[in-house]
């Protein structure tokens, strides 16, 4: 009893439950095994693998813990918030805590700089922005529909817009010749293909900031999408969940500014959008689906009861959203400090002549590593990304994981961790880029081969980096009361 192998697993199960539609075994997911299985500590483990795939954003966690400590009622948890436990505690409506509806409205509106509004009416909650992109697709498509999307995309697009809704993604080719940006021409060889294939096209998603990319989409862009996808009478969705993380000009444009000026049916405009990025709450799981059609938004209403954010939360956040001096305090600082890491750490791998795609937004930026493939191929492509996890140690996500149709390209995350771990991080890939372009670092990794062959040492990348005088005031290291 109980011991059931994976054959009769696949008759004891569902086909979703058996399928491997969920992506997960894929490299950008290996990659966080991989550092789950030897992850780096500034004293513990100062050998283990770094976290570089994971796009959070931890640099203005100070500001938040700030306004908590300023704010004890806006808790259930505390004595100047335990009166509301009860009431909160028993909320259990799909429509949301008025209040926090409007303050995300409100916060919705501020990001785009003011130039729009949110109806709060409009709001519909979900579990993340994962909840929500899936929720759209439940609303948007039947099971073998398709979505076009630019590549390179966000990997787990294939798990939250795919596996359980039995949408089909379809690809957008974009290139490096020029900056990945999304042609016409590229949006109707996709659109044509699946007419060919008699692959019925629902829709367009795209994520705006770009994750991987770094990069937002400028007014003639997006103007040209929305016409494109008016003309068809195909759906678009927005996903602006980095909204903002935009460090530097041009700003960032929102669909919902274009569709104020330019004449299409919004009944097919759809914004995603979470307070994973911009606030850096993946773990409270507060996703949005912001559409213009009313069938979606009572639809997805009634649809959101699989993924309410819990009323705790929402309690926690109309308060805090809702303080306008905080949020524009916030929203300043947090884009200048991942403005001033994207700075320093770009200009780290400009010294050993690495670059990046240039992009302005997001907590990762694009690595330029064609030059340290002997071929140009995703065989060469997947073996450099070995050697980067298994010897340099630092989980960076390989470009074919994002479908990218260039070898060479790998997104690294800069904002998910303090600044002495990024010093080790860029001391780390300089050393293995100076050695690899000098030929002291052979890349003789091959897949089928199990063992890795560098002609030197990891523990080289790491020596003299961690004396205390590194120590970030955000250091996990406890400061010692005798320095
Ligand atoms: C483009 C994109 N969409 C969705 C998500 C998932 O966000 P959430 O944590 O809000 O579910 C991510 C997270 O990395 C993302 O980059």
């Amino acid at each position: 009893m109980g011991l059931v192998s994976a054959n009769d697993d696949h008759q004891l199960l569902s086909k979703i439950a058996t399928n491997d539609g969920h992506g997960e075994n894929c490299a950008y997911f290996d990659g966080w095994k991989a550092y789950d299985n030897d992850p780096f500590h500034p004293i513990e483990n100062r050998n283990g693998v770094i976290q570089m795939g994971l796009s959070e954003n931890q640099l203005s966690f100070d500001l938040i813990e700030d306004w908590i400590r300023k704010n004890p009622n806006a808790s259930i948890c505390t004595t100047e918030g335990a009166n509301a436990f009860k009431d909160i505690a028993n909320f259990q409506d799909y429509h949301g805590l008025p209040e926090f509806r409007n303050a995300v409205a409100k916060f919705m509106g501020r990001v785009r700089g003011g130039r729009v509004s949110f109806d709060p009416n409009r709001i519909v909650m979900s579990g993340g922005a994962t909840g929500a992109n899936e929720l759209l697709m439940f609303c948007l498509a039947n099971p073998g529909d398709a979505f076009l999307i630019p590549t390179p995309y966000y990997p787990a697009y294939d798990r939250d817009l795919r596996w359980r809704t039995g949408v089909q993604l379809l690809p957008i080719i974009c290139k490096s010749s020029n900056n990945f940006k999304i042609t016409i021409e590229a949006l109707e060889e996709a659109y044509n293909k699946a007419a060919e294939a008699n692959i019925k096209v629902k829709g367009l998603i795209i994520s705006n900031p770009s994750n991987p990319l770094g990069t937002i989409l400028d007014m003639e862009t997006l103007k040209s999408l929305v016409t494109f996808i008016n003309k068809r009478n195909i759906h678009l969705v927005c996903n602006e969940i980095y909204s903002s993380t935009i460090f530097k000009p041009p700003s960032f444009i929102s669909i919902s500014e274009i569709i104020q000026h330019l004449e299409c049916n919004s009944d097919l405009i759809h914004i995603v959008y979470s307070l994973s990025k911009d606030m850096g709450f993946p773990g409270f799981r507060v996703g949005i689906v912001y559409s213009y059609n009313d069938a979606v938004v009572n639809c997805g209403r009634k649809m959101s009861s699989f993924g309410l954010v819990s009323s705790q939360t929402q309690h926690l956040l109309a308060l805090m959203l809702s303080d306008d001096d905080f949020v524009g305090r916030f929203l300043r600082e947090s884009s200048k400090r991942i403005g001033n890491r994207h700075k320093h750490f770009t200009m780290g791998l400009e010294e050993v002549e690495i670059g990046c795609l240039p992009g302005n937004a997001g907590l990762f930026c694009w690595m330029d590593l064609r030059s340290l493939l002997k071929e140009p191929t995703f065989e060469d492509e997947m073996a450099l990304w070995h050697v980067i996890i298994k010897e340099v140690k630092l989980n960076v996500s390989p470009g074919s994981s994002f479908h990218c149709v260039e070898p060479g390209w790998f997104r690294v995350c800069f904002a998910n961790m303090d600044d002495a771990t990024v010093e080790v991080a860029l001391r780390r890939i300089q050393t293995f880029v100076t050695r690899t372009k000098k030929g002291e670092a052979l890349l003789k990794y091959k897949p089928w081969q199990k063992k890795l062959q560098l002609s030197f040492s990891s523990q080289t990348y790491d020596d003299g980096l961690m004396s205390p005088h590194m120590l970030s005031p955000h250091s996990s290291i406890p400061h010692s009361p005798l320095l």
